[in-house]
């Protein structure tokens, strides 16, 4: 009897290894990118606070379900359900709204049509139902919020609000939640591999567009 190797299946699992040091990186760049909060004027310092939570506040669940109706890999789905399941049940908007509200950065209608087009090209690219592309760009937010809050909780700060709880809870650094997300994807591209041609990164290189919009303004005003 002859071994037979599946080269194609190995293929795919040495792809899938290395996405997370990529996507690592790709927040560690982000981070490094962030200007000094002590040399931004109070009105930059409300508008980036008031744009994450313009985005945020209603999107997050929405696309972490649209990431779990993409999947095809049962192993997948608990690790994904279990984020939803936090998210809802300890109401991680109210959360941040109540933090939004604290430090007086309520998104107007301004702040929330300057992130729209990058906005609407995540959603519909999430719209794409594609999995393994759809998780690996929630592993991707996931990775980044966990390192923005100190810096949110910052910006909070200097605006004059004391109020903790969400950078508190987002703050912590989960290993097993991220790590998570890492798994499902490669339980996800070993049942149902990218098409030829397809760049797994597609979907976090537009949220990567939306969260610089965020930082920087549409309009890339905010100087690094
Ligand atoms: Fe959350």
């Amino acid at each position: 009897m002859t071994m037979s190797i599946d080269f194609p299946r190995v293929q795919e699992e040495v792809r899938a290894l290395s996405v997370q040091p990529k996507i690592e990186g790709m927040i560690d760049d982000l981070m490094a990118s962030l200007p000094d909060p002590t040399r931004l004027t109070a009105e930059e310092r409300r508008s980036i606070i008031a744009r994450y939570s313009a985005v945020l506040e209603g999107n997050f669940i929405y696309w972490m379900t649209a990431a779990l109706i993409s999947v095809h890999a049962e192993e997948a789905r608990p690790i994904i359900l279990e984020n939803l399941h936090e998210e809802v049940r300890d109401s991680h908007p109210a959360m941040l709204r109540r933090f939004t509200i604290a430090a007086h950065a309520f998104p107007t209608d301004a702040d929330g049509l300057s992130i729209d087009e990058d906005l609407t090209g995540v959603r519909l690219f999430l719209g794409r139902l594609s999995g393994a592309q759809s998780v690996l760009t929630m592993a991707f937010f996931e990775g980044f919020i966990q390192k923005f809050m100190s810096y949110l909780a910052e910006l909070a700060e200097l605006q004059g609000s004391s109020e903790r709880e969400y950078t508190d809870v987002h703050g912590v650094c989960d290993v097993a939640h991220t790590a998570g997300l890492f798994a499902a994807y490669q339980a996800e591209v070993a049942v149902n591999p990218l098409q030829p041609g397809m760049d797994p990164f597609e979907g976090v290189v537009l949220l990567r567009n939306l969260i610089q919009t965020i930082v920087f303004g549409a309009d890339g005003k905010i100087a690094a």
